[in-house]
């Protein structure tokens, strides 16, 4: 049996802010940002919008596209829902501290009544993580489809007065519809990692049991991303690296053999400084950076979709994700698309 991707969609918020808006707000410019880090514009959600809010939308968005391309033999939205067993959603700003979960609360919102719904937490390695739970679960029993989703709105945990982390992040969510199908290809495998010794270097302080808010407590400072950059950008491109060499040697498979790899959409120069070690043309990697940011376990599946629709992904090929994250964390998906 094989764990197929049937299926991508995305929720992009309409308010587009770019750098020289920032520029306006705070000492940075236009130049700073797009040469340190590739980034030229992000999408921010407005004040009413959580992440389960674009979550849903992504996801709808991809059951649609299936629909609508007959990926599916069901005729109906509903009938299509019903038949979903899991939902996985990653994030790191899940929409209420601890529970319930953003997947029960997308759940609800789509009448997926058959489906488990939980999150995963690994920052921005959420979704890779959520993908193979996903492929996992599908493997292991009668779960038929799962719907695998990264969902954020970071600028609700950003400090909007801090140049060094405010200009990297972006809101918006992917969505892919996985079923478990005879045959081969899907996802062949995937690379998880954590190195908990890393766990200051992107951290959100307050708010849960090492740091809980105190009664009466005044509140100077929304809580927000506190991020050690440097450590971060060399951890990022050591576990890059690791995990396509380790996808590669594990599958038996040379660099040339894949068609596109889609990594986590952080900084540019991440990409370009791991793709330089291991001689990977700079084409091979596909970013859009430049329009979201970082928008940390959204940044796949956004990527997922936008090549899955515009034709840069096509079935049958070779495509490997690869992310890191707060944990700190990192891995990869290997897929036959
Ligand atoms: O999903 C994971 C999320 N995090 C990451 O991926 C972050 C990984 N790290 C990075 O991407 C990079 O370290 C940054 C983009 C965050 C920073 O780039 P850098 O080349 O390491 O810059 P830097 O921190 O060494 O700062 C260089 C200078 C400093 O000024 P001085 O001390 O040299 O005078 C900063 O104060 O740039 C200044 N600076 C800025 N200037 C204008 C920092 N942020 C800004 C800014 N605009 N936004």
């Amino acid at each position: 049996m094989a764990i197929v991707v049937v299926s991508t969609g995305r929720a992009i918020p309409p308010r587009r802010v770019t750098n020289e808006d920032l520029a306006a707000l705070i000492d940075t410019s236009d130049e700073w940002i797009r040469s340190h880090t590739g980034i030229g514009a992000r999408h921010i959600a407005a004040d009413d919008v959580a992440s389960s809010d674009l979550g849903y939308e992504a996801a709808l968005n991809a059951l649609q596209y299936a629909l609508d391309q007959g990926l599916v033999a069901e005729k109906s939205l509903k009938s299509l829902i019903e038949t979903i067993d899991l939902i996985v959603l990653g994030s790191s700003t899940q929409d209420y501290y601890s529970h319930p979960s953003t997947a029960c609360i997308v759940q609800n919102k789509l009448g997926a009544v058959n489906a488990a719904a939980f999150d995963i937490t690994e920052a921005c390695s959420s979704f890779i993580f959520a993908f193979e739970t996903a492929r996992a679960l599908l493997g292991a029993g009668n779960r038929r489809r799962a719907l695998v989703i990264g969902a954020e709105v970071l600028s609700k945990i950003t400090n909007w007065d801090e140049r060094e982390t405010c200009v990297l992040f972006g809101d918006g969510a992917g969505a892919v519809l996985l079923e478990q199908k005879e045959g081969g290809g899907g996802i062949i495998r995937s690379v998880l990692g954590s190195d908990g010794s890393g766990w200051e270097h992107l951290i959100l302080r307050r708010g849960g049991s090492r740091n809980p808010w105190k009664k009466g407590e005044v509140v100077e400072q929304v809580p927000a991303i506190e991020m050690n950059g440097h450590a971060v950008y060399n951890f990022a491109v050591k576990v890059i690296i690791k995990t396509i060499k380790t996808m590669l040697d594990e599958e038996g498979i040379e660099l040339h053999d894949l068609d596109l790899i889609i990594p986590h959409q952080a900084n540019g120069r991440i990409i370009q400084a791991a793709g330089k070690r291991l001689n990977i043309p700079e084409e091979k990697f596909y970013t859009n950076m430049e329009e979201y940011a970082n928008t940390s376990s959204a940044s796949i599946p956004i990527a997922l979709d936008e090549c899955n629709r515009s034709g840069r992904i096509k079935r049958g090929d070779l495509v490997m994700t690869v992310g890191f994250g707060g944990g700190l964390s990192y891995g990869g998906n290997l897929i036959r698309w």
